[in-house]
């Protein structure tokens, strides 16, 4: 096995599936087979979600809502999407504990370092909602220091795109995809993996982070295989 201890970053948006908003219930129980089938593999898995789907702070923003405001009301929607899918998760005889970074003790536990490692040991998938606890941070952010904390082999950045390209696919036919590149050259061609703050995290920490297709079932195993899929970012 390639990883024994990855920490999967998953984006809000990608549980609408077909929907414009909320949650799709089949796009989140294809999820959690396949993080099951890894878990199955002896893999330790901590999950961090975003909460686009339910709310935006940036959007909150614009709208002329104060930042931070928006901020946590977006830190509440990454709440419900790692309930729904610790629920998930459960439906498919996955143990998992939800551990929030703003204190909620009715239904989850504090964020505990030592704890959520041990839960890991245990092969219990831990989800870690409410980002990093403050505003100005995404999830991205939360993902990548939580990963740096759990001692996490790679970051996986699954999202719609099998990769990262030379431009966005969406928009340019033309674009064509990097197996591998190295921290410095996103930096240097401006590429957008994450937000810097994230991303500069990831590369002081010599943590590998791998964007990849989490819509395509089997990808997820394969990477754990070792097999090339989406394209990975290392020093
Ligand atoms: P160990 O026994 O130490 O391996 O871990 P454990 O998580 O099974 O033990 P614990 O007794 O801490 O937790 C039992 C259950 O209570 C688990 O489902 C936890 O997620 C849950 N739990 C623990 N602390 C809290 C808390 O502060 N709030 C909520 N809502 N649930 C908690």
């Amino acid at each position: 096995m390639k990883y024994k201890r990855i920490l999967l970053k998953l984006s809000g948006e990608s549980l609408m599936g077909d929907k414009q908003f909320g949650i799709d219930n089949n796009r989140i129980h294809s999820y959690a087979l396949q993080i099951k089938e890894i878990r199955d593999m002896g893999i330790q898995i901590a999950i961090v979600i975003g909460g686009g789907n339910i709310f935006r702070g940036v959007q909150a923003e614009a709208g002329g809502m104060d930042r931070t405001h928006g901020d946590y009301m977006g830190m509440l929607a990454t709440m419900i999407n790692s309930m729904a899918l610790q629920a998930a998760l459960e439906a498919v005889g996955v143990h998992t504990r939800l551990q929030s970074a703003i204190e909620m003790k009715e239904i989850s536990e504090p964020f505990i370092r030592r704890k959520a490692v041990r839960h890991l040991e245990k092969s219990r998938v831990v989800i870690f909602g409410a980002g990093t606890g403050n505003p100005f941070f995404t999830t991205d952010s939360a993902a990548s220091l939580r990963a740096i904390e759990m001692n996490a082999d790679v970051i996986l950045k699954g999202t719609r795109v099998d990769g990262i390209y030379t431009a966005d696919p969406e928009k340019d036919k033309m674009a064509t995809k990097f197996k591998e590149i190295t921290f410095d050259e996103v930096y240097a061609k401006g590429l957008n993996v994450m937000d810097l703050t994230a991303f500069t995290l990831c590369k002081e920490n010599d943590l590998p982070i791998i964007v990849f297709d989490m819509d395509t079932p089997g990808n997820l195993k394969k990477i754990i295989e070792g097999e090339q899929v989406g394209t990975i970012v290392k020093n």
